[in-house]
């Protein structure tokens, strides 16, 4: 790796063990003002100092978060449709590369949609932005998103990552899932977890710790985050335990302390 590309993937995954915890706002891009982020600059502002990365679009990063903060910036660089049809995976790349340069991005995300009718499309624009990448120097996260009708298992996972990999992409995320570790284990580049819809507090923790224990590098942690009752003190216990190596039980129990 030539020096900003790994410059960059040491602001992604920590030098000191491998490991992020990425803080995920981007949803509005297809959901609008998704619940818990009508306002992104009161959201994310107190997280911040707890977030190893933040992922989001331009819109939100140009107008909710100062430009004077440090934490490597997560780019979202496709969308292009919305909550109200039916098929989501119709995504172009919506931000150019040099724009995201401007915005001092660390890492490009895509989502691909394997499996879906528009596989081929959003596969050749993750290696479109691959190759950009590797021009400039940016990392590709690819985002594995998971259509209506198709099941969370490791056999499709673990095809979806694979091909993500393949293509070019430095870090992958994907879901959670039984037999995560041959995801894993079928991946190349490090594997991220999304946190998905919005569980139990203790059961969110519950799945960042199976999915470190799993091999995933870490998480891309949105709404069970900044949906939580506690976001910040949701952020720490979930840092806990990607970080300091906590269980599940230990990181719910300083939570439990953290809220009184
Ligand atoms: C939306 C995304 C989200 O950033 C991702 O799913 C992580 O957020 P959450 O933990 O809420 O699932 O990529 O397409």
């Amino acid at each position: 790796m030539d020096f900003g590309m790994k410059n960059r993937m040491a602001g992604i995954l920590s030098p000191k063990d491998g490991r992020c915890v990425m803080l995920a706002v981007d949803h509005g891009y297809f959901q609008g003002p998704t619940t818990g982020l009508e306002k992104p600059r009161e959201v994310v502002a107190p997280l911040l100092p707890y977030a190893d990365s933040l992922m989001l679009t331009r819109g939100v990063l140009r107008t909710c978060v100062e430009a004077d903060m440090r934490i490597p910036i997560v780019l979202r660089m496709s969308g292009g449709t919305s909550v109200l049809k039916e098929d989501l995976s119709n995504e172009d790349i919506t931000v150019s590369t040099e724009d995201a340069i401007r915005c001092n991005a660390s890492a490009l995300a895509i989502s691909v949609f394997v499996g879906s009718e528009n596989e081929k499309a959003t596969l050749s624009n993750l290696a479109k932005l691959c190759d950009d990448g590797q021009k400039y120097g940016i990392p590709v996260l690819a985002v594995t998103a998971v259509g209506k009708d198709m099941v969370r298992d490791a056999r499709y996972l673990g095809l979806a990552t694979r091909i993500c990999a393949e293509l070019g992409a430095q870090v992958v995320k994907t879901y959670y899932c039984d037999k995560f570790e041959k995801v894993v284990a079928g991946c190349p580049v490090p594997v991220v977890i999304a946190g998905g819809k919005k569980i139990e507090e203790r059961d969110a923790l519950k799945l960042a710790y199976s999915a470190v224990r799993d091999g995933a590098a870490g998480v891309d942690m949105g709404r069970n985050i900044f949906q939580s009752r506690w976001p910040v003190q949701m952020i720490r216990a979930v840092r806990m335990i990607v970080h300091e190596g906590l269980t599940d039980d230990q990181a719910w129990t300083e939570l439990q302390k953290m809220v009184g």
